[in-house]
């Protein structure tokens, strides 16, 4: 069988089970088995595959088609920001609503060397991206999940980031020996009766502690803002990925515990997903 009869066949499977972007997660997921470029595939559509590639390609298929796993994990990758980050289940996979909150960031530090620290670096797809973006400024990237962090530390091996940032397995909540000029966070923020209902590809396969922001989605998100009071610098930033329609409620403990709204960043819905502020004395 040759490339394009193979990805024809891919695409019609995963069309038949709802998968929207069928023919683009075929490509996708036959590039990783050839270990070719999409564009190469593309390129490549008379190409003879072997037994064992054919196979493989129709292994991942159905992981994709039957169980809706999310391709990122299907091919251990997603792109983010200017990088291929790698993940796995044991970290969520970066969503574009954070590289707005990353852009503005680099932004508005740009030719400074802010101190960062990133609370639940998962992937460690926004540290690193400041990092890289930001080559004398250094930071630290905390996580209570050991494996996330495994992960955090490979794509930072990757990206020859090792001597500008460190990784703890800690909470928010412990204790913390430095100031910081920025304090980043996409932090878990779903309601907890919200997480059944989920997309299945988000609830079967991400870490639930990714997701699970408790009762009212904010127990995460109170406690970064509370620590936050204690270790960020004078006219440091709070930037905070908050979830759709937690704006007021979110907006109101930030006022409560002294911080002002600096700069705000919606969605491509128009919603407010960041919320950027300062302390205010
Ligand atoms: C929504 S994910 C964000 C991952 C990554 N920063 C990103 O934007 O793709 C939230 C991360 O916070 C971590 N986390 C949950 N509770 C935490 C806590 N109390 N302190 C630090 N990290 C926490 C989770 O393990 C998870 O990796």
């Amino acid at each position: 069988m040759i490339v394009k009869e193979l990805l024809k066949e891919g695409n019609k499977i995963l069309r038949n089970n709802h998968i929207k972007t069928s023919m683009l997660d075929a490509e996708i997921i036959l590039s990783m088995v050839i270990n070719k470029t999409r564009e190469n595939v593309l390129l490549s559509e008379d190409i003879k595959l072997s037994k064992r590639q054919i196979n493989h390609f129709n292994h991942l298929i159905r992981r994709r088609a039957e169980k809706k796993e999310p391709i990122a994990y299907i091919v251990n990758h997603k792109n983010f920001w200017n990088y291929e980050i790698l993940v796995d289940r044991n970290t969520l996979i970066p969503r574009p609503e954070t590289e707005l909150m990353v852009e503005k960031l680099i932004c508005h530090f740009k030719n400074k060397k802010p101190f960062i620290l990133d609370v639940g670096t998962g992937s460690g797809c926004i540290i690193l991206s400041l990092l890289d973006e930001m080559p004398d400024s250094k930071g630290i990237a905390i996580d209570v999940s050991f494996k996330a962090l495994q992960i955090a530390k490979k794509n930072c091996k990757r990206l020859n980031l090792l001597s500008q940032v460190k990784f703890m397995k800690k909470s928010i909540k412990s204790n913390f020996n430095y100031k910081f000029d920025l304090i980043v966070s996409n932090p878990p923020y779903i309601e907890r009766h919200k997480l059944k209902n989920l997309d299945p590809g988000i609830r079967n396969f991400e870490p639930k502690i990714a997701l699970d922001g408790g009762n009212d989605g904010l127990d995460v998100i109170r406690k970064v803002i509370y620590k936050s009071r204690k270790i960020l610098k004078l006219n440091g930033l709070l930037a905070l990925e908050i979830g759709n329609g937690q704006y007021k409620k979110v907006s109101k403990i930030l006022s409560d515990n002294n911080f002002k709204e600096k700069f705000l960043i919606k969605d491509y819905k128009d919603n407010v997903r960041c919320i950027i502020s300062t302390l205010v004395i």
